[in-house]
This record gives C-alpha cells, sequence and structure tokens, in this order.
C-alpha cells in the first residue's frame, strides 16, 4: 500500500516536472528568445555542469552560444545574457533603475555588504560611507606605502635575480596586493611580501576559498545555509577555507575595535589603548568610517558580524582582482619584446638612474606604460564574468521586446572586451590601440571595472598599485618565464579569473 502511494505520488512529480519543463521550453514569456534548453529547465543543472562539473566554463559555453545565436540569448529560467556593447550602456548608465540579482549576488557574498546589497538606498548609504576610504584623493596618501611595499617586493626579486633561482610570479603579486589590501582594510598588513614563500595562514584560506568557486551558484540552497553558518563563526567551528578566512579576519577586527573604538576617541580611550594606538600608528580608515554612526546620513553602525562580513568582502576584491591583472600583465608584456622594449625606453627616459625612485605622481604620465595597463585590463579582465541585473517595476524594452520587471539580464565584461564592434583584432593584444584618436570610445566601452551606480570602488587604488609596481619591475628587471607557457596561462572563470598553473619566472637585474 505504501509502495504504491509512493509510486504515485514520484509519478505526480514526474508529471509536475515534465509539464514545467515543457512550459518553461515552449511557452514561457522568455521562450522567444534562443540559448540553452537546458538552463531554460533550469539554472541550476545548467551551471552546476558547466560551472561545477566542468569547473568554470560556463562564460565561454555563453560566449559560443552568442557566437551561435547574436546578441541576446537565454541562460536560465528567467534570465538573459546580452552581448551587445549599447544595451549593457544602456544597463550601466547613471541614472538606471536596474538592480543587482539578489539571488545571484546572495550566494557569492555576504548579505549588507557594499557588493552584496542589493537594495539602491541600502547601498547609496553604504558606498558614501566606504568612498572616501578608496578616493582618487585617499589613494594619493596610500601612494607612498604604495611604493614602499613595492620596495620590499623589489628586494625580493633581487635576491632570486642573485640567486639565479626562479620565482613564483603568482605568488608574489597576490603578497605584494593582500599586504596592501589588508593594511587599507584592516589596519594592519598581513606581511606576505616578506614570508618566505609569499603565503601565510590567511592567505592559504582565501586562495582554498577562492578554488571552491561558482558552488555558491551551482547549489544555491547549501550555499545560502553555509553563509548563514558563516555569520555564526565566532561560536560555530566551520571546517570550510572561507570561513576559516573569516574567523581569522574576526580575531583582527574584534582587537581593531578594542583598541581603536572611534567613540571614543580623543576622548574616553584608556591610556594603554591610546599608547598601544601610538605604538602602532596604524589605523584602518575603513573600520572607522564604518564604526562611525556619523560618516553619512541613515548609516548604521554595524555589529561586530556585519562588520567583519564587509571587511571579508574588501580584502577578496581588493586582493584577487588586482594581482590577476598583475601576473597577466607581467606575462604578456615579457612575452612581447617589441612591447617591452617600447615600455623600458620610456621609463628609462623619464627614469635615467637606478637610484630614483619611480613615484605614482611621475610613472602615471607616461602614456606607452598607460596604454598597456589598459590593454591588460581589457583583455586580461581579471573580474570575467555574468554580472546579473534586475529588470525594474517600469520594465524594459530589449529590441522593442518587453521583458517583465523581475526578468534577469547578466552581461560579461570577458565578452564585452572583446565585442567586434568595438575592438578591433579583439585577440590581440595591442597597447597602440589606445594611443589614437579612438581612446575616449574605447574608454566608454571598456567594461573590465563596470560601470554606473555599481562600478568597482577599488578602481583608483588599482590603477595606483598597476602603475607603481608595473614601472619598478619593468625599469628594473628582465623576466622570463620559467617552465611556464601559454597553456600555463589559459584560464577558468571561478568568479575571479583562476589560471591553469602558476607563473614562474627566472629574473635578471638591469645594470643601467
Ligand atoms: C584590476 C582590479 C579590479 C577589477 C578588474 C575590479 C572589477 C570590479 C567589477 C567588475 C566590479 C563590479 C562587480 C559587480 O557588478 O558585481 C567591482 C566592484 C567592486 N570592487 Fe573592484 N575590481 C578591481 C579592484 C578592486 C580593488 C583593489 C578593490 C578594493 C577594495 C575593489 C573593490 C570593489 C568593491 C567594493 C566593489 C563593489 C562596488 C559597489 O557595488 O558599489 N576592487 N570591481
Amino acid at each position: 500500500m505504501i509502495d504504491r502511494a509512493l509510486l504515485l505520488s514520484l509519478s505526480a512529480l514526474v508529471c509536475v516536472w515534465v509539464f514545467q519543463a515543457i512550459y518553461r521550453i515552449y511557452f514561457h514569456p522568455l521562450s522567444k528568445y534562443p540559448g540553452s534548453k537546458v538552463a531554460a529547465v533550469s539554472d541550476s543543472w545548467w551551471e552546476f555542469y558547466w560551472n561545477y562539473y566542468r569547473n568554470g566554463e560556463l562564460l565561454f559555453e555563453i560566449d559560443r552560444l552568442h557566437k551561435r545565436y547574436g546578441p541576446v540569448i537565454r541562460v536560465g529560467v528567467n534570465t538573459l545574457h546580452i552581448s551587445d556593447p549599447e544595451v549593457y550602456q544602456d544597463l550601466v548608465r547613471t541614472n538606471s533603475s536596474f538592480t543587482k540579482d539578489p539571488h545571484f549576488y546572495l550566494n557569492i557574498s555576504f548579505p549588507g555588504t557594499l557588493i552584496g546589497e542589493t537594495n539602491p538606498a541600502k547601498h547609496r548609504v553604504r558606498r558614501k560611507v566606504l568612498a572616501p576610504a578608496l578616493s582618487g584623493s585617499r589613494v594619493q596618501e596610500l601612494a607612498p606605502a604604495i611604493l614602499t611595499k613595492t620596495k620590499q617586493l623589489i628586494k625580493r626579486f633581487e635576491e632570486v635575480a642573485d640567486r639565479k633561482s626562479p620565482i613564483c610570479i603568482t605568488a608574489a603579486a597576490k603578497a605584494f596586493t593582500m599586504d596592501i589590501i589588508s593594511k587599507i582594510v584592516l589596519g594592519q598588513e598581513l606581511g606576505c611580501v616578506t614570508e618566505p614563500n609569499f603565503r601565510n595562514q590567511l592567505t592559504e584560506y582565501l586562495e582554498a576559498g577562492f578554488k571552491i568557486g561558482w558552488v555558491g551558484t551551482a547549489f544555491p540552497t547549501i550555499s545560502s545555509i553555509a553563509l548563514k553558518a558563516a555569520s555564526m563563526t565566532s561560536f560555530v567551528l566551520f571546517p570550510m577555507p572561507l570561513f576559516s578566512f573569516k574567523r581569522a579576519c574576526l580575531n583582527i577586527t574584534g582587537r581593531y575595535l578594542e583598541t581603536f573604538n572611534p567613540h571614543q576617541a580623543g576622548s574616553q580611550l584608556s591610556s594603554a589603548a591610546r599608547q598601544l594606538q601610538k605604538s602602532y600608528g596604524e589605523r584602518s580608515a575603513v573600520i572607522d568610517m564604518l564604526m562611525d554612526p556619523n560618516s553619512a546620513k541613515d548609516h548604521q553602525a554595524p555589529n561586530l558580524e556585519e562588520l567583519n562580513d564587509e571587511l571579508v568582502m574588501l580584502l577578496t576584491a581588493g586582493n584577487d582582482t588586482t594581482s590577476t591583472a598583475i601576473i597577466y600583465g607581467l606575462y604578456q608584456v615579457y612575452t612581447r619584446p617589441a612591447i617591452y622594449n617600447r615600455i623600458f625606453r620610456e621609463l628609462t627616459e623619464e627614469f635615467p638612474s637606478l637610484e630614483e625612485d619611480i613615484t605614482y605622481e611621475r610613472v602615471r604620465k607616461l602614456p606607452y606604460l598607460t596604454a598597456t595597463i589598459k590593454e591588460i585590463l581589457r583583455a586580461g579582465c581579471p573580474l570575467p564574468g555574468r554580472l546579473p541585473r534586475t529588470v525594474p517595476q517600469e520594465g524594459y524594452r530589449l529590441y522593442g521586446n518587453y521583458l517583465k520587471p523581475g526578468v534577469n539580464i547578466q552581461m560579461s565584461p570577458y565578452i564585452l572586451n572583446r565585442h567586434p564592434d568595438v575592438w578591433d583584432k579583439p585577440d590581440e593584444f595591442i597597447p597602440e590601440r589606445w594611443l589614437t584618436d579612438d581612446v575616449a570610445r574605447l574608454d566608454r566601452y571598456l567594461a573590465t571595472f563596470n560601470k554606473g551606480a555599481r562600478q568597482c570602488l577599488g578602481r583608483e587604488l588599482a590603477w595606483c598599485e598597476m602603475w607603481v609596481v608595473f614601472g619598478n619591475i619593468f625599469r628594473r628587471f628582465q623576466i622570463t618565464p620559467y617552465n611556464t607557457t601559454d597553456k600555463d596561462m589559459e584560464w577558468k572563470d571561478l568568479i575571479l579569473v583562476a589560471y591553469k598553473n602558476k607563473f614562474y619566472a627566472t629574473v635578471e637585474k638591469k645594470l643601467t
């Protein structure tokens, strides 16, 4: 009897599933759009296959589908993906009322953080609070510290050059960006550049968490339970790398708040705490702004967990993005002697002596180096994929067809940065394209940092790091890939770019 009931229930379930699949493929309002039939039935299974089983290949499959079907394809039950520079401009224009898709962002980030917040009003407040910590003028103030960090890195390069042993460029670049972002966000740098292998426990957690990549969006239910569990990490031991990373940050954040409580600053701060503050001489503008209830209208100081969530997201956003650009840039330039020689000539003209400091103020004025960095950002594209946005209340007309509120539209910097309507020879690395009269148009279409209200907040910082580190390395060293070829530099999209293998190189010092 029970078996019969079970069988009936299962048959009913299968029938519902089949009818639902038929509806989604043939009768759903998005059924007129070409694309993947599997995705039209279930986003999860499609994502599971391409991003989990094939480990980060969904973006390339989307690119293939665009080449087959044109600028708009269906990539989910309720989701389209576009490959059209003009539609992109429309979605990200300053007063656009498109919002971030909450289902997607809440599976890859923490709720309430600048990156994860999907409510525009709340996002505006959080952005106002954090913007001064990463603004252009703040970056100018940070530039000397970035140069000091670069000099530490240069010292490590000189040591391997003297020993004639190879260096892991991947680890060195990640150590460099981690030291800079940890100082800005946590008020103390993690000291990775001076570690023997350029890494410490915290960066190992981060790297292990990063390898998990798209698990969050392939398994949304598991992921949302896991992220909720993560917010209890102060008292629950959860054996996952991201959670270990969160816990380690929580220790640092807790200690910071004990000694640098901005409510007390200057008045009731205990003399011991004041002494500590003096001896560290270190503050985090990020934490101080977040904890100050007056830093923006309608801002409420977060509790320790919420604060820590924000810091973890900022550390993640500021580390693997810029380091990817550095790794990609060093490989591309040093494997193209004509490009390297031109940069070297430009640098030696501006900085004839090796004793001179290659500073942010001066290096940023070099046109060919700047053009090369733009090309690195276009072709290397550290955050390559999908960025889904939700159609607002008023709906949206896409090529004359009305889309209802709630439909999601994805757009990928990797695909936009290679669109043939904008980019001539998109698969080639050509810095010179940025030295023509066409540069304003190209700048407009470069999608690397995204545009509009949700564009990257760390853009100025990333540019400063790249100018200073590239300027110093290109001026001082000849680098040759060691057991590293184009094959090793192939990549997958694990939310951030994940190269197939690490980039190793040998280093020779320039004598003049
Ligand atoms: C080359 C380096 C970088 C690239 C290519 C990059 C790219 C991006 C992109 C494409 C977005 C939009 C994401 C979306 O719409 O979902 C973004 C947002 C963001 N980035 Fe970056 N980023 C870089 C460096 C940094 C750095 C150094 C920081 C410093 C903490 C940072 C912090 C952020 C933050 C906080 C957001 C969210 C902004 C908001 O929603 O208001 N990024 N970034």
